[in-house]
C-alpha cells in the first residue's frame, strides 16, 4: 500500500464527511489514537478537539507526558479529569467483567458522553483497526466496537457519527503511517497497553490504593526492561498477601508478579528468558515499594495464560 496516498485520502475524506462542523476524538498516547489524532489536525485544524481523559488507571505521569508530545507538534490537547467517576465506578468490583464493563460505560456514557454534548461536535473520530473488527466479528475481544457492543448507536444516543479512518490497516500500516505523519518513536515504537490500563494489572478491587502500587511497580519494570526490545513487560498486583520482615517487624505485605512475554501478534506468547540479575534487580526495586514484599516472575505463555491479569 502506498502510506502517502492513504494519508492523502483519509484527510480529504475526513474533510467530506465533517464539512465545516466540528469533530472530536480521544487520545490515549497509543499508537492508534495516536495517528487519528494527528490525521485528524491535519484535516480539521482547530474544528478538532483531542482530549486525553485522566481515568486515574493511566500509568506514572502519563496525561501531562502525551500532552506534552502533541504540543511539541502543535496539537492542543486537553487533559479532562474523570479521576473520580471512574474510581467511584470501580468501587467494590472485583469481577474481571464487572471491571471492564464499569470502565467502558463511564467512559462512553458518562465522561465522554458529556464531553460530546458540550463541545457540539457531530463525529467521533475512532482509531478501531482492522485487527479490532476481526477480533471482534470473532469474538475474541469484547473489548473492541465497544458502542455496538454495548448496544449504542452513537446518532441516536448521543447525536454524533463515528468516523473511523485507520479500519483498513494493521499495526504494521499504523506504524508506518505514524512515522510519515512525523510522530515521534516515542510513540510509533511503543510497547502494547491495554485499554483498560492498570485496571487490567490489578486483581480484585481497584483503589487509589492499589493504583499507586502497581503504577510504582510499572514504573520501574519499563525502565529496567525499555531497552531489551520484547513485545510487551508489566507489572500486576495480585489480590493475596505473604508474609515478610521489615525492619525487623513481621509484614503481611503485597506480591507484584513481572511479566515480560515475546509475540508477533499477541494472539500467542511466549515467556522472556531474562537474565537473573535483572530478575534480582526488579526484586529488589519493587519490594522496595512500602506495603510489597513478594516479587514474582510469571513463567507461563499464552496459551494458556493470557498476557494481561484482568
Ligand atoms: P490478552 O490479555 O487478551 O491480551 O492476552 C492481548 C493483547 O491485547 C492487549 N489487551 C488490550 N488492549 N484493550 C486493549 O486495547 C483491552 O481491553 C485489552 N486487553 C488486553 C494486551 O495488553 C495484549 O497486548
Amino acid at each position: 500500500m502506498d502510506y502517502a496516498e492513504f494519508i492523502e485520502e483519509r484527510i480529504a475524506g475526513i474533510r467530506a464527511a465533517v464539512g465545516d462542523g466540528l469533530a472530536i476524538n480521544a487520545l490515549s498516547g497509543g499508537v492508534d489514537s495516536s495517528v487519528v489524532t494527528a490525521l485528524g489536525h491535519r484535516a480539521l485544524g482547530d474544528r478538532l478537539k483531542t482530549v486525553f481523559v485522566d481515568n486515574a488507571l493511566m500509568r506514572e505521569d502519563e496525561p501531562r507526558r502525551v500532552a506534552r508530545m502533541f504540543a511539541d507538534m502543535s496539537i492542543p490537547v486537553e487533559i479532562v479529569d474523570a479521576r473520580r467517576a471512574f474510581l467511584d465506578a470501580l468501587a467494590g468490583l472485583t469481577d474481571p467483567e464487572a471491571k471492564r464493563n464499569a470502565i467502558t460505560h463511564t467512559f462512553y456514557k458518562s465522561v465522554f458522553g458529556e464531553l460530546v454534548r458540550k463541545s457540539g461536535a457531530k463525529y467521533l473520530l475512532h482509531g478501531t483497526i482492522l485487527t479490532d473488527i476481526e477480533e471482534t466479528i470473532a469474538g475474541i475481544k469484547r473489548q473492541h466496537n465497544i458502542l455496538a457492543q454495548l448496544g449504542i448507536d452513537p446518532q441516536e444516543e448521543y447525536g454524533y457519527r463515528v468516523l473511523e479512518p485507520l479500519e483498513t490497516l494493521r499495526k504494521d500500516g499504523v506504524r508506518e503511517v505514524a512515522r510519515l505523519l512525523g510522530l515521534p518513536a516515542e510513540i510509533t515504537d511503543r510497547i502494547p497497553f491495554p485499554g483498560p490500563a492498570l485496571a487490567a494489572r490489578i486483581v480484585g478491587e481497584v483503589t487509589e490504593a492499589r493504583l499507586a502500587t502497581v503504577r510504582a511497580a510499572t514504573a520501574i519494570v519499563e525502565e529496567e526492561l525499555s531497552d531489551t526490545g520484547v513485545f510487551q513487560y508489566m507489572a500486576v498486583l495480585l489480590e493475596d498477601k505473604a508474609t515478610g520482615i521489615r525492619d525487623g517487624q513481621r509484614e503481611f505485605g503485597q506480591i507484584i508478579v513481572v511479566r515480560a512475554i515475546d509475540s508477533v501478534d499477541a494472539r500467542e506468547a511466549t515467556v522472556v528468558e531474562l537474565p537473573w540479575r535483572t530478575l534480582h534487580r526488579l526484586s529488589a526495586r519493587i519490594t522496595e515499594i512500602p506495603g510489597v514484599n513478594r516479587c514474582l516472575y510469571d513463567l507461563t505463555p499464552k496459551p494458556p495464560a493470557t498476557i494481561e491479569y484482568v
